[in-house]
């Protein structure tokens, strides 16, 4: 057991590596395979249309594993938001003891989730918000750099800089989220002060991923240039895969006098992203990518991933280790 942390401690995970909440991709089959394989696995809340549905999807994660996993609850602005507090009601209710929580104002939920006794990783794009989430009473953040993908936020500062300032200025244990993918990542990570890793797009090219083949295919192909922001003017910027889509969004985006967010609504419609992963068609809507997917090359098992990702993290902290020789006479 190369690694112990505040997070694997806390937890009561193995390897200090956790599967973000992923829209149309975090089912119990990933996040059953990634805490199978040591790591935390979380359930995304709103792939599933009903607190019911979700309760159903805790019950059969349950049923493919006996190791701890959570539940991601993530709030956006919407024209008729979905009853957080109850998504939130049925993780408890089905006696989910970690929670992810994401996005604007959550404070209600975070308050109902800490009297439930449920430990919450707050994930965020700033200090700022990193610093009120810690007034909420967080139990962990998780500092997502601007290499992430989906919502980057609106600051634009990558984790060099985040995961320093999460350091020197928050108090509580965070991990790195945003443009991990391998153990060389995690050493980093560690090395900076985090006591783990949150990833993404590097779960998305996984066995046990529920999406198309085609799909995982592309990722392995893309390289780190191949995603774009999208959706700044309205203060919604978020990182996806460079496809023609995409791009034709971004040109209205930049291009329309009006600024009128209708002008762009079908070609960023979630079913056409949805849909993507269904039919394996990259070109077919938008969807979600870090620029991680540049250091992606391979589809193997979670289980291969994570020990790849332990042993790889422990050679190079060892190997860094051995450059730090004081007594050397140079
Ligand atoms: C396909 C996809 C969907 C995502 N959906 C969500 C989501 O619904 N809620 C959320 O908090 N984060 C979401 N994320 C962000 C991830 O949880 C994680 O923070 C991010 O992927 C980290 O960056 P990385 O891709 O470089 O590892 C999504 C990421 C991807 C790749």
């Amino acid at each position: 057991m190369p690694f112990v942390t505040e997070l694997t401690r806390r937890l009561g995970i193995r390897v200090p590596v956790v599967q973000g909440g992923m829209m149309h991709v975090g089912t119990a089959d990933l996040a059953s395979a990634v805490s199978n394989a040591g790591g935390l696995g979380i359930i995304t809340a709103l792939i599933f249309p009903t607190p019911a549905a979700l309760r159903a999807e805790i019950q059969r994660c349950r049923t493919l594993t006996a190791a701890p996993f959570g539940v991601n609850l993530t709030l956006l602005p919407a024209m008729v938001p979905p009853d957080y507090g109850a998504y939130a009601q049925a993780a408890i209710d089905e006696g989910v003891r970690i929670v992810e929580t994401a996005g604007n104002s959550p404070g209600p939920v975070i308050a109902q989730l800490k009297r439930a006794g449920v430990t919450v990783l707050h994930k965020c794009t700033s200090i700022r918000h990193a610093q009120s989430a810690v007034k909420l009473g967080v139990d962990f953040l998780s500092i997502d750099g601007f290499e992430c993908a989906g919502h980057v936020g609106e600051s634009d500062i990558t984790n060099f800089i985040l995961l320093g300032r999460a350091r020197q200025t928050l108090g509580v244990p965070f991990i790195a989220s945003g443009g991990f993918a391998d153990g060389w990542g995690l050493a980093a990570a560690l090395v900076l002060g985090a006591c783990g890793v949150n990833m993404g797009t590097r779960f998305m090219a996984t066995v046990e991923a529920p999406i198309h083949r085609r799909i995982k295919d592309e990722i392995v192909r893309a390289r780190e240039t191949d995603t774009t922001l999208l959706l700044r003017r309205w203060r919604n910027t978020s990182r996806l895969y460079k496809n023609k889509v995409a791009l034709e969004a971004l040109r209205v985006e930049q291009e329309s006098k009006t600024g009128d967010f209708s002008e762009v609504a079908a070609l960023v419609s979630g079913k056409r992203g949805k849909e993507v992963f269904v039919n394996g068609d990259p070109e077919y809507g938008v969807w979600t990518t870090g620029q991680v997917i540049g250091l992606i090359h391979d589809i193997p098992t979670c289980d291969a991933l994570v020990k790849r990702i332990e042993a790889e993290a422990e050679t190079a902290l060892r190997e860094r280790l051995s450059l730090f020789t004081p007594e050397a006479k140079l």
